[in-house]
């Protein structure tokens, strides 16, 4: 299934990739720190086993991974992302007994049913090769009651500038940010995706140009 959602990239397309991930984001991490405490607060004391989809570099763990006894899984398609999800996970103080990175997709978690109290992802579904599937794994593994935190970019609204131009730029961007789509309407999919409730914002982030909005929040199941 890792193969044939997400064929083996390049390796160095993989770091390059990575690399880029790893040092570009520090301004659009800054901007959305404080969504993201909000967000992540909602975890503290009812997440003991946490899935990461899309973990990348890891730069959600400061906000999580340090509350005693949490054990995080995170998975990522791109075996170049490991090393730095594993520098973040122990600079967030996350012993390294209770941090597993898995080369997978979400298209195909390597978990059983109801097995995960939370599942995180943020910049994710706009890479993914099937949203709806994504979603719908997302809903197996948690167990019932627990929580979906999400962060992502999503379609301008239509008949503006930017979704003009996300538009026309779709396709460049799916080829240098490694299958990144500008163009989904990821708050809907995920509104109708099934889950019990949906809580859901929105924001518009000055340091992400044209990978805006973003939609933010947690969804239930
Ligand atoms: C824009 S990056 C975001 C990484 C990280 N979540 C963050 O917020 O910085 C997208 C991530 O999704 C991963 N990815 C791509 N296709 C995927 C798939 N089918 N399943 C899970 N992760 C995938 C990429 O390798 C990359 O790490």
């Amino acid at each position: 299934m890792l193969k044939r959602v997400h064929p083996p990239r390049p390796d160095w397309y993989e770091e390059f990739y990575a690399s880029v991930l790893d040092s570009s984001m520090k301004s659009y991490e800054k901007e959305i720190a404080g969504y993201k405490s909000q967000l992540f607060s909602n975890l503290r004391g009812k997440a003991q086993n946490v899935l990461e989809i899309g973990i990348g570099t890891g730069p959600n763990l400061r906000y999580y991974a340090a509350d005693a006894g949490v054990n995080v899984f995170g998975i990522d398609p791109n075996r170049k992302m490991e090393k730095y999800a594993r520098a973040a996970a122990l600079a967030a103080g996350l012993p390294p007994t209770n941090f597993e990175f898995k080369l997978a997709v979400a298209e195909a978690l390597p978990l059983s049913d109801a097995s995960v109290d939370a599942v995180v992802g943020t910049l994710v579904l706009c890479s993914v090769a099937d949203v709806n599937m994504t979603l719908k794994e997302v809903r197996r593994v948690l167990r019932p009651g627990g929580l979906y935190i999400f962060v992502e970019h999503v379609a301008a609204k239509d008949g503006t500038i930017l979704k003009f131009f996300q538009g026309v730029l779709d396709p460049i961007q799916q080829t240098v940010a490694d299958g990144c789509h500008l163009t989904r309407k990821t708050g809907k999919s995920i509104s109708e995706a099934g889950f019990s409730r949906v809580d859901i914002n929105m924001a518009f982030l000055s340091s992400a140009s044209l990978i805006n909005p973003h939609v933010y929040g947690i969804a239930f199941k």
